[in-house]
């Protein structure tokens, strides 16, 4: 998630509001941290006198998540979301992590929209970070596997309409308060119980002014590669809404296919952990779209990686290359094996989902569509009215997120050694450091 790149669209008045109250936001959280060094944070509320955890969700990339109730009055389910500080040794550093929690919060407590998701309170306790959010039910990822067991069926068509509508509803409010989110992927997409798509996973931030080195977490891979759009696979350092946009045209694919669409392996950083040009995920792109041309993308031979994909090229049957974009064989073979037909009880999302799907998956970032446009398109504007509540008659049940009683120790006494990659985090305090210029 950045705070730049402003997209083209979005009022003003708005945007600059928004900006503001970050900025204020921002100072803030960061003055607190610096005025409570070395002393650590002092607590107001405990998360166990406020919420009761039912058993553990999933272990992500900076902590762990819980499913919570509420206690003493308050009402409801919530997930809460685990920040602890690095440990190195015996001392307690608040690097990276900490920073980065402090900035998701910092944006997440401005947002508010039906389909982002609601982070319901913070509470900081014994040097670690809680963030309570409403709870959800489901995600994307789930709902794919679901439809892949026992065998293979369809997300109907009108329930893939609805999830992409709320979802481009969701992204335009972000990129209108110049937030991208930069990790869109189905584990991402949270589904409510009653079918309300929000946004999940605001937390990447610390990526932003490194991003492809931190991508990586020592030798683990903490992003995956195959949402990643193919101007960040060539190089460029510049997010855009356009990005996140390129995303949303793979978690539309992967709707309609049950599989992710380029699925490609990820190149390892080498020893000297120099960033590995993604070769096999630009190839997975690339057999489907077929090479990108500079007639279409001005700036392709610009691209720091542009060597790369014309080695590429040398190294395969040029045949193989110059036959164009095959991705409506794509669409197509996709339909008839989804059983997708207008006589079907999946329905089809018909010629104008493959325009938007293909107005997506435009190389040229300037020229993809926009959230803005994406939700103008006839895909959404024929075809009856879209439902904001994505299983609106949709037979049969999705089952419950599981929860695990293993694990449902929330306790901060006891910090298991969480020492991330050397990568210093610092986009909270250079964010702040540019918001103030
Ligand atoms: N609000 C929520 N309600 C229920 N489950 C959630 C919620 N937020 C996250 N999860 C679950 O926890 C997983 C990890 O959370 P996420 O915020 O994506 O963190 P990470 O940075 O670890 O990916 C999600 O993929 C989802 O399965
Ligand atoms: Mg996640």
């Amino acid at each position: 998630m950045s705070l730049t790149n402003p997209p083209s669209s979005g009022s003003l008045s708005a945007r600059t509001r928004v900006s503001q109250n970050l900025k204020r936001s921002l100072q803030a959280t960061d003055d607190a941290v610096e005025s409570r060094r070395p002393g650590g944070y002092t607590s107001k509320v405990r998360v166990r006198d406020r919420y009761h955890i039912v058993g553990f969700i999933s272990s992500g990339t900076y902590g762990r998540v819980y499913k919570a109730l509420g206690k003493n009055g308050k009402k409801g389910e919530f997930a809460i979301k685990k920040f602890k500080p690095d440990k190195e040794g015996e001392t307690i550093q608040y690097t990276g992590l900490s920073q980065s929690a402090i900035r998701e919060m910092s944006l997440c407590t401005e947002l508010s929209h039906s389909n982002v998701v609601q982070l319901e309170e913070i509470i900081l306790e014994d040097k670690c970070i809680f963030m309570v959010f409403e709870y959800t039910e489901h995600d994307l990822l789930q709902i794919i596997h679901h439809h892949t067991q026992p065998q293979r069926h369809a997300i109907p068509a009108r329930m893939v309409r609805s999830i992409l509508f709320q979802l481009l509803n969701g992204l335009l409010y972000l990129h209108t308060n110049w937030v991208l989110h930069r990790d869109l992927k189905p584990a991402n997409i949270l589904v409510t119980s009653s079918g309300a798509i929000r946004i999940g996973d605001l937390g990447l931030a610390r990526l932003f002014y490194k991003p492809l080195n931190s991508l990586f977490s020592g030798d683990k891979v903490v992003v995956t590669i195959w949402y990643r759009a193919p101007e960040l696979l060539l190089g460029s350092r510049h997010y855009t809404p356009a990005v996140d946009m390129w995303a949303v045209g793979c978690i539309f694919a992967e709707l309609l296919s049950l599989r992710p669409i380029f699925k490609g392996e990820e190149a390892k950083m080498d020893s000297k952990k120099t960033v590995p040009f993604q070769r096999n995920q630009m190839m997975k792109i690339v057999e489907i779209l077929g090479l990108p041309r500079k007639e279409s993308w001005p700036g392709l031979v610009s691209m720091p990686e542009y060597s790369q994909l014309q080695s590429l090229v040398l190294h395969r049957q040029p045949s193989h290359f110059h036959r164009g974009s095959n991705l409506e064989g794509w669409y197509q073979s996709c339909l008839k094996n989804g059983g997708y037909n207008s006589t079907s009880s999946a329905g089809t999302p018909g010629s104008d989902g493959f325009d938007l799907l293909s107005r997506m998956l435009e190389y040229d970032p300037a020229k993809r569509i926009t959230a803005e446009e994406a939700l103008e398109h006839p895909y959404f504007a024929n075809g009856g009215p879209i439902s904001g509540n994505c299983f609106e008659g949709i037979e049969g049940k999705y089952p419950h997120r599981r929860v695990s009683q293993d694990d449902n120790d929330i306790r901060t006494g006891s910090l298991p050694g969480t020492k991330r990659s050397g990568l210093p985090d610092d986009s909270l305090m250079r964010a702040s450091k540019r918001l103030k210029e």
